[in-house]
């Protein structure tokens, strides 16, 4: 099976899930090469390691990886040489937050197409961006993905979901704007179209371009939906993608719709300060037993989106566990790849669990407390069995 002019030895994607291990600096950790060398040793086809960041200021988490600057190169190197000695293929995730990060972090106002949505995770309001601060950060992304190829990765993934900035750019619920860079579908679609024009230019044709979109923001009003993304899908075809991954939900406005399963409300508001837990439990509260679990939960949203792709493959994420579904996938042609996060997490070696006919299902039980772990700057792990009070960032070397 190809993706692009990547050979990929079979067809499961360990979708790009942050591992929360990297130094403060965003630099590899030796923590990071070890969870990435277990799934390497797993068999997965495509390894795609947690989104890094293009920019400082476009930085989600503590421990988030960068790929912001030439210094990282060394590290993401040693990720792409351990993928490539298990006979594996390695993309890299490249994203800048918008206005997700939180100024503690970043140490200014985030930037936004708008400033008129306020995150209500963080409770702030964003920057407008300015026409040289678009112009920069599209170029972001493309130094980035110069970056990659200089670290070897096989592909570049870009992250056009979960309410970050492309996201937000292509999104009629975040993008307010009455320029050229909003106002009707064709202008929405402009900044993630810059990007990809942008990446294509500094990369070499045998490095597979893949764009994860979302499909729905489950916003409160005017976000994209399947009917949009399905239009959004034809254009990425015509700018000549290697592949497409679907998925939905903004993180900022419907965080459980990514991941769908139990809101862990305690370890969800742990971090916060206890003067501000009460209204924190209050907000995710009221989403408790309202995203249970549907197995393969973008699967109709595929059946609209597969037909408009010609030849290029479509990679589906969002709540695989049963091997008999991934199965039925494949065979009805409904995708072309299955994409994990949350069972690799439990699981990193569950693909060859599956080739030894050993697995009936993933044991990953949708508590979601993996998920927590990243507001709280733990590094992500399987935590159903326990959710640890404090970590030691110590061990982050
Ligand atoms: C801890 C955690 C970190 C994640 N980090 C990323 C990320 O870096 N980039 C991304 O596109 N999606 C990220 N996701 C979303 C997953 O890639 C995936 O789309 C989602 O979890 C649904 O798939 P699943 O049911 O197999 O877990 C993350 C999910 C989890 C649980
Ligand atoms: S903590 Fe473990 S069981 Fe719970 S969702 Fe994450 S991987 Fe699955």
């Amino acid at each position: 099976m190809k993706i692009g002019k990547m050979d990929v030895k079979n067809r499961f994607v360990r979708s790009a899930t942050c591992e929360g291990m990297a130094n403060p600096t965003g630099e590899v950790s030796n923590s990071l090469i070890k969870v990435i060398k277990i799934l390497a040793k797993g068999d997965v086809g495509v390894n795609i390691p947690g989104y890094m960041y293009v920019h400082p200021f476009g930085r989600v988490f503590k421990h988030q990886t960068g790929i912001h600057s030439d210094a990282m190169i060394p590290g993401l190197k040693k990720l792409v040489d351990l993928v490539h000695e298990e006979n594996g293929k390695i993309v890299f995730q490249l994203a800048h937050a918008g206005l997700q990060p939180v100024l503690r972090l970043i140490g200014t106002t985030p930037i936004a197409p708008s400033m008129r949505i306020t995150n209500p995770m963080t409770m702030s309001r964003p920057k407008e961006t300015t026409e040289d601060e678009i112009k920069d950060s599209i170029n972001d992304y493309a130094l980035a993905a110069k970056r990659a190829m200089e670290a070897g990765a096989d592909g570049i993934q870009i992250h056009a979901a979960h309410g970050y900035m492309i996201n937000q750019f292509i999104s009629p619920f975040y993008n307010k704007r009455k320029d050229n860079w909003g106002d009707n579908e064709e202008n929405l679609f402009r900044y993630l179209k810059e990007v990809i024009v942008g990446v294509r230019k500094v990369i070499s044709m045998d490095i597979s371009l893949i764009v994860k979109l979302n499909t729905h923001d489950y916003a409160p009003k005017d976000g994209i939906t399947p009917c949009l993304a399905a239009k959004y899908s034809k254009w990425l075809v015509e700018l000549g993608i290697d592949a497409l991954e679907i998925i939905c939900e903004s993180t900022s406005h419907s965080m459980f719709n990514m991941c769908r399963g139990s809101v862990p409300v305690k370890e969800m508001v742990q971090f916060l300060p206890d003067k501000m837990k009460p209204m924190g439990e209050q907000f995710f509260k009221k989403m408790v037993g309202k995203f249970e679990l549907q197995e393969g939960y973008n699967l109709e949203t595929a059946k609209i989106i597969k037909p408009l792709l010609d030849a290029i493959p479509l990679i589906l994420v969002g709540g695989f566990r049963t091997v008999t579904l991934m199965e039925d996938i494949i065979e009805n042609k409904i995708a072309d790849f299955i994409s994990m996060s949350r069972p690799f997490i439990r699981e990193p070696l569950l693909v060859k669990s599956i080739k030894k006919n050993l697995m009936k299902k993933v044991s990953c039980i949708s508590c979601n407390r993996c998920l927590a772990a990243l507001p709280n700057n733990f590094p992500i792990k399987c935590y159903v069995n326990k959710f640890p009070e404090k970590y030691k960032h110590q061990l982050l070397t």
